[in-house]
């Protein structure tokens, strides 16, 4: 049986003025989770939104929300964003911190955990950790900004992941971040993707639900 593809729309791209909406406009359209890209102008060039926007719309989605930690201190704020409704914690191999800590305080509460990896970090970096995370998340794009074009350099870390799960019986999912549309979904999807985040490929593409599907395939 064909495995079923998970769509997770990225909040980066939707209209900010009426934020909500697009939340329960996505949800209605079949998405599986809703990712909320948190950035901090250092980790990242750019400044995006914090905990009490996640609390505000949390109210409009009974899905997922996943948190990607783009900031600097995420053992210092974690927590905030897990109280605001986050289910999953998103946090990168980058952050210099004592990541197995982390993966245990997050999982204390009762939370997911999505590891994080740059395009080029190597990704032997989260080998110790594949076995105590839900999640890993191969980013295809340098983080910072929704509408970037797919690095494609990136894909034989997907395959390598894939096949380690594989051969080790894991059970994490692979999420893959930046880029993604109908032609990087095949892909990824090729090299064993199990959830496509997208940001403006949905947001400004159109019909939410038809291309939530066409993601799918
Ligand atoms: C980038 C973010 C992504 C971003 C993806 O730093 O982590 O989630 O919104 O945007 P697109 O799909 O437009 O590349
Ligand atoms: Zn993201």
């Amino acid at each position: 049986m064909k495995k079923r593809i998970k769509i997770s729309p990225s909040l980066l791209s939707a209209d900010f003025s009426r934020l909500g909406e697009e939340v329960k406009a996505v949800t209605e359209a079949g998405a599986d989770f809703i990712h909320f890209d948190v950035m901090d102008g250092h980790f990242v060039p750019n400044i995006s939104f914090g905990p009490m926007v996640l609390k505000a719309i949390r109210k409009f989605s009974h899905l997922p929300f996943e948190a990607h930690l783009m900031i600097s201190q995420p053992e210092k704020y974690w927590r905030e964003f897990a109280d605001a409704g986050a289910d999953v914690i998103g946090i990168h191999i980058e952050n210099n911190m004592n990541h197995g800590q982390l993966i245990e305080e997050i999982h204390k509460h009762n939370k997911k955990v999505c590891m994080v990896v740059n395009p080029p970090t190597d990704i032997t970096a989260v080998y110790p950790f594949l076995e105590d995370i839900e999640q890993l998340l191969i980013m295809t794009v340098n983080p910072g900004f929704g509408g970037q074009e797919f690095i494609k350099e990136v894909v034989p870390k997907i395959e390598k992941i894939s096949e380690i799960r594989a051969k080790k019986g894991l059970v994490l999912e692979v999420a893959i971040d930046g880029g993604i549309n109908y032609k990087t979904a095949e892909v990824v999807k090729e090299a064993g993707a199990d959830i496509l985040i997208a940001g403006s490929f949905i947001f400004h593409g159109g019909d939410y639900k038809e291309v939530i599907e066409g993601l799918r395939g």
